[in-house]
C-alpha cells in the first residue's frame, strides 16, 4: 500500500494524521502556520525526517498566509515563521537543519527579485528536501539490507518507517529492502510507551508490506532476547552527535543495553541530515519533555492517581559504545564513529 506521510501539491500541504492510526488513515490539510505548528507538536506528523520536510513546507504555508508585498517583507516573514516552527520539538536535528536550508535560500538571490520569484525558490528548496529524503531512505535501506539474513529475528523500537520520513523510512527501509531481496524474517516491534508508535505505526506499516511482525510490550524485550529470538536490533535516531551517541525515542537506550548484555548487534539507521557535528557527544542533545497526561491519561484512559508526580522525557541517548554500526546512505559505518562519521577526516600531517 502506498501512502504519503507529507504531500505538497499545488500549494497545499497535506499530511497523514498519525494520531489516528492504525484505525483510521486520515489525510488532513494544513493551511495555516498554526495548523503546521500544532501538527508537529501533537505528533500528527512525527519522526525526525518527516518533521523536517513538513516544517520546510510549513514555511511556504506561512508565507502564503502572510502574502508579503515586498522582498524585504518576505525575508523577514521567513525568519519569523522559521523561528516559530523551531519551537515545536527540540530533539530532532532534522527540523533545525531543514529550517536552516529554507533560511539560507531566503537570504540568497538578488535583492531585485520579485517576491514571486523568491517564493518559487523557497518552494524549490522544500521540494528538493522532500525528494532528497525519499532518495536517502531508499539508499539507507539498500546499504543495510544485507544485515538481515534469511530467517532472522529483528527488534525495532518506535517507528522509523515510511511514516517517519517522506516515504521509505530508515530502520524500516532496511527491512523493506531485505524483503525485496527475497529474504523472510520476523520483526519484533516494541510497543513504545507512552505514545505507542511501535504498536500503532510500525506494526501497521510492516503488515501493509507483508512483513512478519510480532508486537511486544517494551518490558518484554529482555525475555525475547534471552529466548534467542533476536539476531539484531535496528532503530532510527533523531540526532547523532559527532562521536556517534544517538538520541532516539525513549526506551532505545534500554534496548541497546539489553542487546549488549545478550551479545546482539545494535544498529542505528539515519540519513546524514540527522548528524549534528556541532555536538561532540550526546550529553548536550536537548531532550524533549512532554505532558504528564501522556502517561497518566494515555489515549483518554486514566491509569494513575490524580496529582501523581510524573517525569516524561520523550527521548534518550544511546552511548556510541553500545552501537555496532550506523547505517547511512553512504554505507554502514563502524566504530570509532568520530572517524567514520566525519565526511572528510583531517589529512595526516607528515611529521
Ligand atoms: O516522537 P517521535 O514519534 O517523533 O519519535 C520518533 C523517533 O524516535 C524515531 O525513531 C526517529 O525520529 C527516527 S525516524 C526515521
Amino acid at each position: 500500500m502506498k501512502f504519503d506521510p507529507v504531500r505538497w501539491d499545488k500549494g497545499t500541504l497535506t499530511i497523514i494524521d498519525q494520531t489516528q492510526l492504525p484505525t483510521r488513515l486520515d489525510y488532513i490539510t494544513l493551511d495555516t502556520l498554526d495548523a503546521v505548528w500544532d501538527a508537529i507538536k501533537q505528533l500528527k506528523v512525527r519522526g525526525a525526517p518527516a518533521i523536517g520536510v513538513c516544517a520546510a513546507f510549513g514555511v511556504l504555508v506561512g508565507i502564503q498566509q502572510r502574502q508579503p508585498a515586498t522582498l524585504q517583507a518576505a525575508r523577514h516573514a521567513v525568519t519569523v515563521i522559521a523561528d516559530h516552527l523551531a519551537t515545536t520539538r527540540p530533539t530532532a536535528v532534522n527540523l533545525f537543519w531543514a529550517l536552516e536550508r529554507m533560511r539560507t535560500v531566503s537570504v540568497s538571490g538578488s535583492d531585485d527579485d520579485a517576491p514571486t520569484r523568491y517564493v518559487e525558490a523557497l518552494e524549490q528548496e522544500a521540494r528538493a528536501l522532500f525528494e532528497e529524503d525519499q532518495a536517502l531512505g531508499l539508499a539507507i535501506g539498500k546499504a543495510g539490507a544485507s544485515l538481515i539474513p534469511e530467517g532472522a529475528g529483528v527488534l525495532t523500537h518506535c517507528n522509523a518507517g515510511g511514516l517517519a520520513t517522506s516515504g521509505h523510512g530508515t530502520a524500516l527501509s532496511v527491512m523493506f529492502q531485505a524483503q525485496k531481496a527475497g529474504r523472510r524474517f520476523r520483526v519484533y516491534a516494541d510497543e513504545t510507551r507512552p505514545l505507542l508508535q511501535g504498536a500503532r505505526l510500525t506494526t501497521w506499516e510492516l503488515q501493509q508490506a507483508g512483513i512478519d511482525v510480532t508486537l511486544i510490550c517494551d518490558n518484554m524485550a529482555a525475555q525475547v532476547m534471552r529466548e534467542g529470538k533476536i539476531d539484531l536490533v535496528i532503530v532510527g535516531a533523531d540526532r547523532v552527535a559527532a562521536n556517534g551517541d544517538a538520541a532516539n525515542k525513549i526506551g532505545t537506550y534500554g534496548v541497546a543495553v539489553l542487546a549488549k548484555a545478550h551479545n546482539i548487534p545494535f544498529y542505528v539507521a539515519i540519513p546524514r541530515s540527522t548528524l549534528d557535528f556541532s555536538l561532540p557527544d550526546g550529553s548536550s542533545i536537548p531532550i524533549e519533555e512532554r505532558a504528564a497526561e501522556e502517561i497518566t491519561h494515555g489515549f483518554g484512559l486514566q491509569t494513575a492517581p490524580d496529582g501523581v508526580a510524573v517525569y516524561n522525557p520523550a527521548f534518550d541517548v544511546t552511548p556510541a559504545e553500545l552501537i555496532t554500526g550506523i547505517i547511512t546512505e553512504s554505507g554502514i559505518l563502524t566504530p570509532p564513529f568520530t572517524e567514520s562519521l566525519n565526511p572528510s577526516p583531517p589529512e595526516q600531517v607528515a611529521s
